[in-house]
Parts: C-alpha cells; structure tokens; sequence
C-alpha cells in the first residue's frame, strides 16, 4: 500500500501553532508582496499567501505593479520596504515580466528581510552548510515532509526532477547537508529513467503533467510532487499518481502535499524574521 504524505494537515498544524506564537508577540509580524504584472498563477498564488497570512495574525501588504514597470520601479520600492522598519519579510512573487532582470531584483532585498531565501547571501550560506536567515519556502516544506517519512537520510539516494532556483538547487543543497547522494535531473539530461530508477527519494519539479510513471520508480520509493499542472480541467502534479499507486512507498498528492507546506513555511519564515529583527 503507497502512504499518502498528507502536506495539507501537516501545514495546518504549522499554521495553528503559528497562530499560537503571534498572539504572544507585542506586535504583527509584517509581510510585503511585490507583484508584478498580471500572471494567472502567480495571481492565485499570492491571494492564496495573503489570506494565509490574515488566518493567522500576519499582516500582509500587496505592493501591485504594473506589467511594464521598470527595473528602476521596482528596485525603487525593494529600497523604501528595506528601510522601513515596520517591514519584517519581503517577497516578489516570480516569474517577472521578461524585460526585468530577476537577479538584479532579487539581489536588492535585504538578506534579513528575504524571507523567500533567494539572495545570494542565503543560498550561499546553505550552500556553505552555514546557517542562513532563511531557507525557501518549497525546500524546506519538502524537507519536513521528507523527514517524517525517512528519518535516517544519511546515505539516501535522491533525484530531483527540475533544476530551478526556487526548488531544485536549494533541496539538493538541503540534502547534501543531510548526508544524501543527490542526483539532479534536467531537460538535457540523458536516460533520465535510469536515473529515476535507483532513487530512494524521487523530487519531481519540472512542471510536466503526469511525467513520472510507474516503470521510472523503484519499489518502496517516496515520491515528492512539487508539479502544479492544468489536466482536463483538473489540477495534477508532475508524477501519475494513479500509475504509481502500489508501487510507490510513499507519495504526496497534488493538490494537498507540497502545496500547502510551502505558504506555511513562508508564514514560518515571515515571523522568524520578525524574530530576528527584534532580538536585542
Ligand atoms: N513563484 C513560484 N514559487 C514561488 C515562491 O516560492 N516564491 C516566489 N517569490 N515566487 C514564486
């Protein structure tokens, strides 16, 4: 029998004590969004964010620019939320426009404030094995649905699916400190399958529908589904759930997996900074 890893309990246990720990606190932890343009998902994603948020006593601000903002725009308003004390996380919801330089956006946030983990500083430091002030938000709700799964990682071996900054890049980083053999896979990566094949811990992150199939998994493998896809009118994730079934140890769901651990995680993220820059 495949276990379900239920991501949408594990969250809303997160949230809960998230909740808990706000009302002790004198103030509102205090979360901007910077959102450029009008992507669909993107969209979806933040107005799921700031309701997130309001659940639990966050403050969130929406900052709603226009699709043809200038880099100069942008980085104009990372500078005020930089320096303004009541601002303790910043994030801008990606993908940007395609004329915007998205490092040269990113870069400006405030390492303390960046609570997305995307500043060269952060991911530096977790490349490192340091402690960084964050860890992004996707990566690190995987690792807690992971480790519930497979306490003793050390010596696993895993594949990733997709090679991207927000997800691919920092889990490997995070697995590797964990004493995993990572693999990660891309689009030019040959005999992918053979690959697939070996992994104790399969990641898929490339936003495929239904790629992985039942002949790309071992037996007993714990499959993290990060895909968030369009199928016939439904939402499915990057591994056929179905065709797996049985074979497969463990797998998250799409939607009710990753999903919701990735807002927990910035809600997570959102008060450690308030934390942070609060501590005397
Ligand atoms: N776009 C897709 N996922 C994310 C995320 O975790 N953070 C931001 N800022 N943008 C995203």
């Amino acid at each position: 029998m495949t276990q379900i890893i239920d991501g949408k309990s594990a969250a809303q246990q997160i949230r809960l004590e998230l909740k808990q720990q706000i009302a002790t606190l004198p103030k509102m932890p205090q979360l901007d969004i910077v959102l450029v343009g009008h992507d669909d998902a993107s969209e979806i994603y933040v107005r799921n964010k700031l309701k997130a948020a309001a659940e639990i006593g966050l403050k969130a601000n929406l900052h709603q620019l226009d699709e043809h903002s200038s880099e100069n725009d942008i980085l104009a308003l990372i500078e005020r939320l930089n320096n303004d004390s009541a601002v303790n996380g910043i994030i801008v919801q990606l993908p940007l426009p395609a004329h915007i330089n998205t490092h040269k956006i990113i870069n400006q946030i405030a390492p303390q404030k960046d609570v997305d983990g995307f500043h060269p500083y952060n991911t530096g430091m977790l490349q490192n094995n340091e402690i960084p002030y964050f860890i992004a938000a996707t990566p690190l709700g995987i690792m807690k649905l992971v480790q519930r799964f497979c306490p003793h990682l050390s010596g696993k071996n895993v594949v990733i699916i997709g090679a991207s900054l927000i997800v691919g890049r920092p889990l490997a980083t995070l697995l590797l400190n964990q004493e995993c053999t990572v693999t990660i896979t891309h689009i030019h990566t040959q005999n992918i399958k053979e690959l697939t094949q070996k992994a104790d811990i399969l990641v898929a992150a490339c936003g495929v529908a239904n790629l992985v199939k039942r002949d790309w998994i071992k037996n007993g493998a714990v499959l993290i589904d990060v895909g968030i896809n369009r199928c016939d009118g439904k939402i499915c994730g990057d591994i056929d759930f179905a065709d797996v079934q049985d074979k497969a140890g463990a797998i998250t769901p799409v939607p009710g997996g990753v999903g919701p651990m990735t807002i927990a995680m910035l809600l997570e993220n959102t008060v450690h900074a308030y934390l942070l820059q609060h501590q005397s």
